[in-house]
């Protein structure tokens, strides 16, 4: 346990307590700085700063490690299904068969939209950015289940939880039906989560989709590993948001617009567009790493680097693993898949990345699974959004319940102007 911090500033001396996780990290607790010494920390982007404690999820990016609630990620690449680590991340714990059950029932009683809500869809351009179709009608589940806005008990929360989970599924699918200008299908009772899911997006009024076991399992996999990734951008968001004691759906949908950014869950939309771009524009892949190397050319390897792994992201190698088996399930060729091979292969024994240790992280395979698939890339960062909305869920309940309860309210260091006058408009008027 080390001691306390010592802050020497304009010859005073301050002694501020420390703090250690359960997993060794190091923090100074400098939540009485202000009111002792009238300074604050500055630190643009967080990237040094504790927001929170947490017990949901845990990173080491140097070693390449992925936990939630614990449990190492690549433990859940063959057992559960997608709601069963919904359920731990939400609980802190694996469910008991009767909680899975009754948790799966409230899933598959609140998969369908309220029919006025389903209406509202068609109020939509159909080239809607499906996105902000996708925020809006979270948002919009507020007006829809009101008893939800405030949480009486844990059995609310679940419930309220369900909610949210099944109908994001049915939102999302809805969003894409209503861009292909295809009629919306009704999710089915007796199909599970990912099933119901592909089911929505691509069967027709007169023609089901059969499901293909092994692209259900592909999807339940992609879920479960953005499900979680501590206090990303848009878990963040939605911390943000919920420490103002606004709702769940509020806070979610916030959620959804900091994830739409490229810097964030747009990347792996990224990736397509350069694979496409090598593809279509003739560019082999060792004259693309080039590229990517020469700091005069704003191209990058799209996919690959990370801000907190400089190892291998875990998520990444059970995804190209998944991808492979996708690829020779279906029997498929795809010539961005080769090029993604390829380029892996070359950066990966080339220096430039090797000493900078950038390696695939998981929007290198993600999208050449969701297009195997046949989900549009304008859908891919939904995708993105169904994966992560347990990590939001369980992430909002814990700053919810956290003792101190206090709003996010950061500080600054204003640079502005000092006093200045107001000038009437007449005085301003230019001569
Ligand atoms: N291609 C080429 N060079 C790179 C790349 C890349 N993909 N990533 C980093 N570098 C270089 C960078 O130019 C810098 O070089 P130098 O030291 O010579 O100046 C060095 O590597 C360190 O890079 P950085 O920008 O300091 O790294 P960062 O931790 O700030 O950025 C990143 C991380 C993800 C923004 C960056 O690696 C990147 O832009 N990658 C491509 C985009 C991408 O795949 N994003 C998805 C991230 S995973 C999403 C998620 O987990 O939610």
């Amino acid at each position: 346990m080390p001691g306390n911090a010592t802050l020497s500033v304009d010859g005073q001396t301050y002694e501020l307590p420390t703090l250690v996780g359960s997993e060794g990290e190091k923090a100074i607790d400098i939540s009485k700085l202000r009111d002792r010494s009238g300074y604050i920390t500055y630190d643009p982007g967080l990237g040094n700063t504790g927001m929170c404690k947490s017990s949901i999820t845990y990173i080491d990016g140097d070693k390449g490690i992925l936990r939630y609630r614990g449990i190492p990620i690549e433990q859940f690449a063959n057992h559960p299904n997608f709601i069963e680590v919904a359920w731990l991340l939400i609980n802190g714990r694996l469910p008991q068969p009767e909680e899975l059950a009754g948790f799966s029932a409230k899933l598959t009683a609140n998969a369908p939209l309220h029919e006025a809500m389903r209406h509202h869809f068609e109020g939509f351009p159909v080239n809607a950015p499906p996105m902000a179709v996708v925020s809006a009608m979270i948002s919009t589940l507020a007006c829809f289940h009101h008893q939800f806005l405030t949480i009486e008990d844990d059995a609310h929360f679940e419930e309220l939880a369900a909610r949210l989970i099944s109908k994001v599924r049915t939102i999302a699918a809805y969003a894409y039906k209503r861009s292909q200008g295809r009629p919306f299908i009704y999710p089915d009772p007796r199909l599970r989560y990912c099933a119901n899911f592909l089911h929505m997006m691509f069967s027709m009024p007169y023609d089901q989709y059969l499901v293909d076991p092994d692209i259900e399992d592909a999807l339940n996999l992609i879920f479960i590993l953005h499900a979680d990734h501590e206090q990303n951008c848009s878990t963040t968001t939605v911390r943000v948001v919920g420490s103002s004691k606004a709702n769940l759906f509020a806070s979610c949908a916030a959620g959804v617009s900091a994830l739409w950014g490229p810097l964030h869950g747009g990347a792996n939309v990224e990736v397509m567009e350069m694979l496409d771009k090598i593809h279509k524009g003739g560019v082999t892949p060792e004259a693309y790493l080039a590229q990517a190397k020469d700091k005069s050319n704003p191209a990058r390897l799209m996919g690959f680097g990370h801000r907190v792994y400089k190892n291998y992201d875990p998520r990444a190698k059970l995804l190209q693993q998944a991808c492979e088996r996708v690829f020779a399930k279906l029997k498929r060729k795809d010539p961005l898949l080769d090029i993604a091979r390829k380029l892996e292969e070359l950066a990966l024994k080339d220096p430039y990345f090797v000493d900078r240790k950038l390696y695939p992280n998981v929007d290198f395979y993600s999208g050449l699974i969701f297009r195997a698939i046949g989900i549009p890339t304008e859908m891919f960062t939904v995708m993105f959004v169904i994966g992560r909305l347990p990590g939001w869920i369980a992430q909002w309940k814990e700053q919810h319940d956290m003792e101190s309860g206090k709003i996010v309210r950061p500080r600054q260091v204003y640079t502005g102007k000092t006093i200045n006058d107001f000038v009437p408009m007449e005085q301003r008027i230019k001569a």
